[in-house]
């Protein structure tokens, strides 16, 4: 039996290329290496925290639904779900609360910069690494590829698992991360981090015109038109290398090297690697959006596989712990 996999995602707005590279592409692969069981999730339980309008909530949904279906992922192969479909996963959250020490929520990183950020924080906010480590135990995954600011959440998730296994038996996996390589931290347009939160984001399925503006738009330094530049330190150069092979990032940084090659140049690079790299899946979901009863479907039969395997977890969870 190889290695269970599984993955979540926030439905927290339109998804842009840093959620594509930095995760989604790694998931979808990862269902050709272990048809069958792979898991993944749309995180909508953890969206709560930041208290939503309910029709915006409903419609990330399935916008994001579409988005991954349109990117490949292949319900046969991966169960694709919704984390409020799963009997389980908030009772699971309430047991690992009781086992989870204040210190080690507190010390979390994305629960601190919101509230340095001026975020005014609720209980299910200060415990989102709960319920995200009963979204992983749950199904006993062995292997969670996440981009880098989730790592902590996965330490969090496997010191409590530890916990628990040591306090109540062998019940949990302890899962590893991980991380995607090739580019840890997708930059933005200003070079930090690609965030919803930082208004620095490419979509991915933006309008071709809208992409091409915020492309046009990525601030540079004021190196002149003439002179060689140094494409390692050039964020439009980072971005580039994300849809593109060897020979072609080659050639572009020697154009950067050459000199006569301005950022315009690069950002006219940049937009045609972006278009060439995601037209076929601009077109599956142009196909996909025209059958909306598809998606309910997918997320349906998801719901029940991982529902199954959720059940066997639980009874097994409430035995150790004396609720059975
Ligand atoms: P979320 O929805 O913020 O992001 C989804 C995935 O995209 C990755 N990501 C990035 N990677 C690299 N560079 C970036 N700029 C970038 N932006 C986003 C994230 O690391 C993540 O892998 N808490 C999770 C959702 C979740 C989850 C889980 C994940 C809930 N339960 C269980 C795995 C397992 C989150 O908010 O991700």
């Amino acid at each position: 039996m190889g290695k269970r996999i599984l993955t979540g995602i926030q439905p927290s707005g339109i998804l842009h290329i840093g959620n594509y590279f930095g995760a989604m592409k790694a998931s979808i692969e990862l269902q050709n290496q272990n048809p069958g069981d792979t898991y993944l999730f749309i995180a909508d339980l953890h969206s709560l925290t930041v208290n939503p309008k309910p029709d915006d909530l409903r419609m990330r949904v399935r916008r994001l639904a579409l988005d991954y279906l349109a990117c490949g992922l292949d319900p046969e192969k991966t169960a694709f779900f919704r984390q409020s479909d799963i009997r389980g996963v908030c009772e699971l959250t309430w047991i690992l609360n009781t086992i989870t020490g204040l210190g080690l929520l507190e010390r979390a990183h994305s629960y601190k910069d919101k509230i340095a950020k001026g975020f005014v924080p609720n209980n299910g906010l200060f415990s989102y690494p709960v319920l995200m480590a009963a979204d992983i135990l749950l199904y006993k995954s062995n292997a969670v590829p996440v981009g880098k600011d989730q790592k902590q959440h996965l330490e969090i998730t496997r010191d409590i698992a530890i916990r628990f296994n040591q306090m109540y038996g062998d019940v949990f996996v302890i899962p590893e991360p991980i991380i995607s390589e090739s580019v840890a931290v997708i930059p933005g347009t200003d070079g930090q981090k690609m965030s919803k939160s930082y208004n620095n984001t490419i979509e991915l399925f933006g309008e071709e015109k809208a992409i091409r503006k915020k492309i046009m738009s990525i601030p540079t330094d004021s190196t002149p038109l003439e002179a060689p530049k140094d494409p390692d330190k050039c964020n439009i150069f980072t971005l580039f290398k994300l849809f593109s092979d060897e020979g072609k990032i080659a050639a572009l940084a020697a154009k950067y090297r050459a000199g006569n090659f301005g950022y315009g140049h690069a950002k006219q690079a940049l937009f045609e690697a972006y278009m060439d790299y995601f037209a076929p899946m601009r077109r599956r979901r142009e196909e996909l959006e025209k059958e909306p009863g598809y998606i309910d479907e997918v997320l349906r039969k998801g719901a029940e596989k991982a529902n199954a395997v959720a059940a066997v977890t639980m009874e097994e969870v409430c035995r150790a712990v004396g609720l059975r």
